[in-house]
């Protein structure tokens, strides 16, 4: 009970949740309705270090009160806080944020206490691990082909406000990436333009993998011949802006951003890129089933800042991954991420992923 009350408290985007609230998540999370005593019970004999009382008959993660003032660490240039990305994003001075680089939850559901503490289980749910095809063990990934139409709403109210937030705190000109898939990418992008962003194109990464299963299921050998979808080799990346103020000269002087940081002299930013995912002693590192490769994420990041000066935004920061790249070519950035677990992977990841040697793929 303690453990489903702590995660209740830690995934929800506001900060303190009444009794009531509290109860629901639990019993979502434990699978079972629990009486509301219990729940009360429980919550007076732990309130204490983890969990404090915020007001009457509502309580909240001591650890979250507190990253309202403070980080939960800094190492380097980098900056995270455990908080909600929107509540972050709301509290955040304005023209502060140089650029966003990020990979944002999609499916709605499958980043809540209730998805993750199955995953954490090993009982699946939204989170299936595809099949091996070579012997290795496979990451799990979150299923997007169950989606509904009440879902992608949800994604693009949630986007649309997201992108108001990311606006108010960006400079003029300051870029944003952000991760998405071939499934709900155009629900995104729409939302990011009706939230005030200026959609600027899309970098391709080449991811190349052999993940997922093609055949028709069930029928696999009736129709051998059959793929059901295109196997996916490439993941888009949705490149946005806030608007500039003037010309782009005019805004690289005043606010250091308005474009991409050249690769050399003779090789612009181009908008394709291999990544491959991240492998082996990547993982290793920062157990995360989303992990971002670091030879794609210093790619990107390095770009994001045209005159090299700024700080990297990264709301949904994860392992710390963004984090660690920027950290990697020499960026100032900040990371909001509000699950416990992943903050503490952050802690050793960034260091650990910051320092290692990465070889650029070739274009
Ligand atoms: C797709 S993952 C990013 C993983 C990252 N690419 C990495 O390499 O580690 C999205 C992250 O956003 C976090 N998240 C989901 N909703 C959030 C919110 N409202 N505020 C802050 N973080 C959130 C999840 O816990 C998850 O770690």
């Amino acid at each position: 009970m303690r453990d489903a009350i702590i995660a209740t408290l830690a995934q929800a985007r506001e900060i303190g949740l009444t009794t009531g609230e509290i109860q629901e998540g639990v019993n979502a999370i434990l699978g079972r309705a629990i009486s509301p005593s219990s729940v009360r019970s429980s919550l007076r004999l732990n309130v204490g270090t983890t969990i404090v009382r915020v007001n009457r008959g509502m309580y909240a993660l001591a650890s979250r009160v507190a990253s309202l003032e403070a980080p939960a660490f800094t190492y380097g240039k980098a900056t995270l806080f455990h908080d909600d990305s929107l509540e972050w994003l709301a509290r955040r001075e304005p023209n502060s944020i140089h650029a966003v680089v990020t990979d944002p939850p999609y499916g709605a559901a499958e980043y809540s206490a209730r998805e993750q503490s199955k995953l954490r289980r090993g009982q699946g749910g939204l989170w299936r691990i595809p099949p091996t095809l070579d012997g290795s063990t496979r990451s799990p990934l979150p299923r997007f082909t169950t989606m509904t139409p009440e879902d992608y709403q949800t994604i693009s109210d949630f986007f649309t406000e997201w992108a108001q937030l990311v606006n108010r705190v960006l400079v003029p000109g300051g870029n944003v990436l952000v991760a998405a898939n071939p499934l709900v990418s155009y629900v995104v992008s729409a939302a990011l333009t009706a939230g005030g962003l200026e959609r600027r194109g899309e970098v391709i990464r080449l991811v190349q993998t052999l993940r997922g299963g093609d055949r028709p299921k069930g029928a696999h050998e009736e129709f051998s011949d059959v793929s059901v979808m295109p196997r996916s080799q490439w993941e888009p990346w949705l490149l946005y802006r806030k608007p500039i103020e003037g010309t782009v000269a005019e805004n690289l002087r005043k606010w250091g951003t308005g474009g991409f940081r050249r690769i050399s002299d003779e090789q612009p930013f181009g908008d394709v890129i291999k990544g491959p995912p991240a492998r082996g002693k990547e993982r290793a590192i920062a157990p995360h089933p989303s992990l971002k490769p670091q030879g794609f994420l210093r790619r990107v990041v390095r770009a994001s800042l045209p005159t090299g000066q700024g700080i990297v935004l990264d709301p949904f920061a994860g392992s710390g991954s963004t984090l660690a790249a920027a950290e990697a070519v020499g960026y100032s950035s900040i990371g909001v991420e509000r699950d416990p677990e992943y903050i503490n992977i952050s802690r050793e990841a960034i260091p650990r992923l910051s320092e290692m040697t990465i070889r650029l793929e070739e274009d």
